[in-house]
């Protein structure tokens, strides 16, 4: 399995056609796409059918955090589009997680539709220490916020989480190793950390167990992104 497998390109364009146009200049490099607010909130659910007719798969990052009846709705929309995986924040709690797993199972086993990895976000990358006391009032650190959050997460049903890479060792050894991990705030060690709080290069997330790697700007800025994922390459393999 090449690492390139679990790479995922987070599509943060706000127009259908150039997040396309990427899908397609990257299509021997990544298979599976993030289509997220910006981008869904333009286009709409067809980008997913369109992105499908590529022959990719979605991660559809809506981020989903409502009341149990409301996000287990929207989460079988999720599924009906046939995404590889979608999330919900674990902080709208256990029944909220348990609901939205229980009424996709139920639908994809009806369906004989293949059900979509069901993830759930622990705190976000753009969020430090700091900011969790003195703007949430949250008195634990991120790192207990988080395992607390991912062992919910699990309870519920949920095949995962987003945590930061930073985080990845922590969950594998609370949860376990087939308990997956996606990690966002990725960053060449060539790039910017731009608003991401809790970094860590390709490699290093790789190498703590991440399943899958999120990554936008620090591929996507670059001048060329195609050869920027090749010099990743180049770090991961001669590491
Ligand atoms: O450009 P960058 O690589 O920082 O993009 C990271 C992507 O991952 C963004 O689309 C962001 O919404 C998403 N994400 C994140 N942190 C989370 C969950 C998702 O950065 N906890």
């Amino acid at each position: 399995m090449s690492w390139k497998d679990k790479l995922i390109i987070a599509l943060d364009v706000s127009d259908a056609d150039k997040a396309l146009g990427i899908v397609d200049m990257l299509s021997d490099s990544c298979d599976i796409f993030k289509v997220g607010f910006e981008l869904f909130v333009t286009a709409g659910p067809s980008i997913v059918d369109k992105i499908h007719a590529k022959g990719k798969r979605v991660f559809l990052d809506l981020k989903f955090h409502d009341i149990p009846n409301t996000v287990s709705k929207a989460s079988l929309v999720a599924a009906k589009l046939g995404v590889y995986m979608f999330n919900m924040h674990a902080s709208g709690g256990l029944d909220m997680m348990k609901r939205c797993r229980d009424s996709v199972a139920d639908y994809c086993e009806k369906n004989n539709a293949k059900r979509p990895k069901m993830i759930g976000v622990t705190m976000l990358t753009s969020l430090s220490n700091e900011m969790l006391k003195n703007e949430l009032c949250i008195q634990h650190t991120v790192k207990n916020q988080v395992k607390h959050l991912a062992m919910l997460a699990q309870k519920a049903g949920l095949d995962g989480v987003v945590a930061s890479p930073q985080e990845i060792e922590l969950i594998k050894k609370n949860c376990g190793n087939s308990f997956l991990v996606v990690a966002p705030g990725i960053r060449p060690s060539w790039s910017l950390p731009d608003d991401q709080m809790r970094t860590a290069t390709p490699r290093e997330a790789l190498h703590d167990g991440a399943d899958y790697i999120v990554m936008g700007r620090g591929i996507l800025k670059q001048e060329d992104p195609v050869k920027a994922i090749e010099l990743i390459s180049v770090e991961i393999l001669t590491a």
